[in-house]
């Protein structure tokens, strides 16, 4: 049943009103001293109790928002300038003496009716809030006056304390509300008993009860903060791999097929040299075979040096790359110049690997997709940041559909780029339009600590 608070001076009115009100609705006097602390739907006061106490309704109308607590004001015909000062900020709505029943009845159902809408509505928001699969909070006056199930699951799940208010204390000493507003909101690092926890954490500022208050969206997302980092390193591992591999063929390949092909070349050059014993054509026979000998030694050489140049873990990047440039620029004969203000002094093994791999894999895409007619690689440090560019003057491409095709598994050049760049704790970008070439640009911290590259051979 709905409460309705008579606060009338006019004691006649008052009797009356009480007499009409209390048939349908609950009717209480405020206690004495007057106050409105206790709870009811709707108020009614006359103009000199209105006068009186216009502060304290204008209070406690901002106390309960965002529910909407109704005020009535019974005043006579000649008090209109008086009730348009007060009309809206402390009453709602005007009843004129003589007061007819049944319009005050329809009055007083009307601002019921306001009122149950503006409950309804906040119980609706708090069921939402409570069924939701989030962490829902919000925070005033540096407690937390509304908590979910959820939230407050994940927190005593999370600080391992037992008391709810002692959660309250450590969350806000943990994370104050404020200041932190964004699209993406932020990630949280909760130490806890179990370890840390991972939580992603979206605050709004809001205005609640009237004042202003902050509105927190929590997410648990230690599990995938575990995997993404399990994933991480699985790359990592498999990068890793592929690089021993990648040597180790390339020692093989050197090392073996190089110096049989070698000690062949030598035997067939001393059987030539016995030339004047042979037929003609026998010496001939002997001589191209010499040469198909040179030819796949230079192949074995060139294919080792491309897997894995060796000259990249004994010399470092720049006179690796200055070497390999030369030798792409001289097969393609396309101009491809580097420029740099990096010295020949050594960078760590996994920057010069990711580097040289990425611009091994930019050259190899101008060369072949762009129909380009220069190349240009750029390699500069700047304070603790190493920066490369490589940019064509061909074709270009778009991006996102050839990046969309490559995650799907189409190709494997433009994801390993990004994946080695972003594993050396660099950024990735790739800029390219129809015709107006591309530019692949990577991004390197310098000074944070690194996994290496192990250029050890693995123990079987
Ligand atoms: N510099 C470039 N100019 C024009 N198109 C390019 C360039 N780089 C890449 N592309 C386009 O993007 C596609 C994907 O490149 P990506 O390096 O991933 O694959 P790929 O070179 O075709 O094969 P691979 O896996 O051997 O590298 C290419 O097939 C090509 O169409
Ligand atoms: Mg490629």
């Amino acid at each position: 049943m709905a409460r309705l608070l008579l606060l009338l001076e006019h004691k006649e009115n008052a009797r009356l009103l009480y007499e009409w009100l209390s048939e349908k609705y609950e009717v209480i006097f405020p206690g004495e001293p007057q106050r409105l602390g206790d709870s009811f739907d709707l108020g009614i006061l006359d103009g000199p109790a209105l006068d009186r106490l216009a502060g304290m309704v204008a209070a406690r109308k901002k106390g309960e928002e965002p529910l909407f607590l109704p005020f009535l004001l019974v005043t006579s015909r000649q008090n209109v300038g008086f009730v348009t000062r007060h009309l809206w900020r402390t009453i709602d709505e005007i009843i004129l003496t003589p007061i007819e029943k049944v319009e005050l009845l329809a009055r007083v159902e009307i601002l019921l009716r306001a009122r149950r809408h503006s409950v309804e509505a906040e119980n609706r928001y708090f069921a939402l809030a409570n069924s939701s699969p989030v962490g829902v909070a919000i925070f005033q006056d540096e407690q937390i006056v509304f908590a979910n199930e959820i939230f407050r699951q994940l927190h005593h799940e999370v600080l391992g304390a037992g008391k709810a208010e002692k959660v309250s204390k450590l969350l806000l000493a943990a994370y104050p509300p404020g200041g932190k507003t964004s699209e993406m909101g932020y990630r949280m690092e909760l130490e806890t008993k179990t370890g840390t926890r991972w939580l992603q954490c979206s605050d709004r500022e809001i205005t609640y009860r009237g004042r202003p208050a902050t509105l927190r969206v929590v997410m648990d997302i230690t599990q995938d903060i575990l995997y993404e980092h399990e994933l991480k390193q699985l790359s990592q591992r498999i990068l890793d791999a592929q690089e021993q591999e990648r040597r180790h063929i390339a020692l093989e390949l050197h090392d073996q097929i190089g110096q049989m092909l070698t000690a062949i070349k030598i035997g067939l050059q001393a059987v030539a040299r016995t030339a004047e014993s042979l037929p003609q054509t026998t010496a001939q026979q002997l001589e191209a075979s010499i040469q198909t000998t040179e030819k796949a030694l230079q192949q074995v050489r060139s294919l080792s040096l491309n897997l894995r140049p060796s000259m990249l873990d004994d010399l470092g990047l720049l006179p690796t790359l200055r070497w390999y440039i030369d030798q792409q620029a001289r097969q393609s004969s396309l101009p491809i110049r580097l420029q740099t203000n990096l010295s020949d002094s050594r960078l760590s093994s996994t920057i010069e690997t990711v580097c040289f791999r990425v611009i091994q894999e930019a050259i190899t895409n101008a060369l072949r997709h762009a129909q380009a007619t220069q190349i240009m690689v750029s390699l500069y440090q700047e304070k603790d940041w190493l920066i490369v560019t490589i940019a064509d003057n061909g074709t270009g491409f778009d991006v996102k559909a050839a990046s969309q095709q490559a995650t799907e598994g189409h190709s494997m050049g433009l994801v390993g780029m990004r994946e080695r760049v972003v594993m050396a704790g660099g950024s990735f970008q790739i800029e390219s339009s129809p015709q107006q070439g591309t530019t692949i640009h990577a991004r390197f911290p310098l000074d944070i600590a690194l996994p290496t590259y192990s250029m050890k051979e693995t123990k079987s």
